[in-house]
């Protein structure tokens, strides 16, 4: 099917249960025992940065975002972002990247995060992180989280813990 097929909405409560299985589908239980779900599980991800693709009315990728800190800097982490198998390699999941990228930055978000392949998402905007610096709930692997800046934030100079903005 050709991506100009692809709709691209903004997350609403009925594509709930379609992005669950979508997930399901793509990371399977593991997911839950990840790092960055242990920051998601912290409070709500922002639906209105979160967006889905539809062929023709079926979700069949998704992307969420959720309002983080990262030490100072307010920002969002990316994730879970899935296409269907059915729907790889069209360019989805870069569209979904590039989508969030813009509507985070308009927004004011100051950083995305996300803990992720840097081939894949480096041409994207992405930059590593400095190994270490950064603290989530969980391990995770350092060389992995990547973060893309706006306002003059360097991802290098990134520091402190990773949690939920709703968390204290
Ligand atoms: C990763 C994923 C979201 C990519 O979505 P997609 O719509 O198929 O990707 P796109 O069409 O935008 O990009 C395809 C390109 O990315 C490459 N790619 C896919 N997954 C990759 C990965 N993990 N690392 C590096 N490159 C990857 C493909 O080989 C392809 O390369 P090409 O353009 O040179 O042929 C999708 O494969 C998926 O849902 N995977 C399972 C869940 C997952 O791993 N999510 C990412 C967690 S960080």
């Amino acid at each position: 099917m050709p991506f100009q097929n692809i709709v691209f909405l903004t997350e609403d409560a009925s594509h709930d249960a379609a992005i669950d299985l979508i997930n399901e589908e793509a990371f399977g239980p593991g997911r839950f025992v990840r790092a960055a779900e242990r920051v998601r599980e912290q409070g709500p991800h922002d639906r209105g940065l979160s967006f889905v693709g539809s062929d023709r009315g079926e979700i069949i990728a998704s992307v969420r975002m959720t309002p983080i800190h990262a030490g100072t800097v307010a920002g969002h982490l990316l994730g879970p972002l899935a296409v269907r198998p059915s729907h790889k390699n069209l360019g989805i999941g870069r569209e979904l990247v590039r989508i969030v990228l813009a509507v985070a930055e308009k927004s004011g978000s100051q950083a995305v995060l996300l803990v992720g392949d840097p081939l894949y998402y480096a041409p994207l905007g992405f930059a590593r992180t400095k190994p270490g610096a950064l603290t989530m709930p969980g391990p995770f692997d350092a060389h992995r989280l990547l973060a893309a800046c706006y306002s003059d934030v360097d991802p290098m100079a990134l520091e402190g813990e990773i949690r939920h903005r709703d968390r204290k």
